[in-house]
């Protein structure tokens, strides 16, 4: 295997969404697909500079080029897949009371409302990106982030529990641009809590809640 296949899009069964198309989500299944690829190319160019073992003064810019947007590519590539692994087909819609995603949310904002609303707020920001909730595995306290494009705001060492994509492609064959709060409650009536919760260290959040 050469660096240039190093990740390999992985596949997701997903169809028959409620408010998010088929045809939205084969669109987004490509441009996911485009960041896998970018990942490996981008790895494969940077490798070629290090062939001789060290990079070269007049190499410099094009390398520091290359290697700024690996953060980009991989981010998009690896938010993508927890985007798509954290949806299903019927899912339930809110989490269940005393479930732990529940009661991790109780114990961080006070109830699972109020998480509700800072995530979905956090979702209507303005511009392009992601709303996350992510998970401090020290102490197991959730919050919610905001991400701008794909790699600025990601928290180092927190673990990413529930990600919604809010980049306009992500509904904009369903939806008008003013209407990404009609999406984001599409988004939640998909959610897979089950993948959700197997995400969350749940010693972390019972302790912190004992
Ligand atoms: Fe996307």
């Amino acid at each position: 295997m050469g660096v240039d296949t190093i990740y390999q899009p992985r596949q997701f069964n997903l169809s028959g969404l409620n408010g998010i198309s088929d045809q939205t989500l084969e669109m987004h299944f490509k441009l996911y697909e485009g960041y896998v690829k970018e990942t490996n190319k981008l790895t494969a160019r940077i490798s070629e500079f290090l062939a001789d073992g060290k990079v070269d003064q007049d190499e410099m810019p094009a390398y520091s080029e290359l290697t700024r947007r690996l953060g980009f590519e991989y981010n998009g590539m690896v938010l993508h897949e927890y985007y798509f692994e954290n949806m299903k087909k019927q899912g339930p819609g809110d989490a269940e009371k005393n479930s732990a995603f529940t009661k991790a949310a109780e114990a961080s904002f006070g109830s699972y409302d109020i998480w509700k609303a800072d995530f979905v707020g956090v979702g209507k920001m303005r511009g392009v990106g992601w709303a996350i909730c992510y998970q401090n595995p020290a102490n197991g306290r959730i919050s919610n982030h905001w991400i701008t494009l794909h790699e600025v705001g990601n928290v180092s060492g927190f673990t990413p529990v529930l990600v919604m994509d809010v980049w306009e492609h992500a509904f904009i064959l369903d939806y008008k641009p003013a209407d990404r709060p009609k999406y984001i409650e599409a988004f939640f009536s998909n959610i897979d809590w089950a993948t959700v919760e197997g995400r969350l260290k749940q010693d972390a959040a019972q302790q912190k809640t004992a």
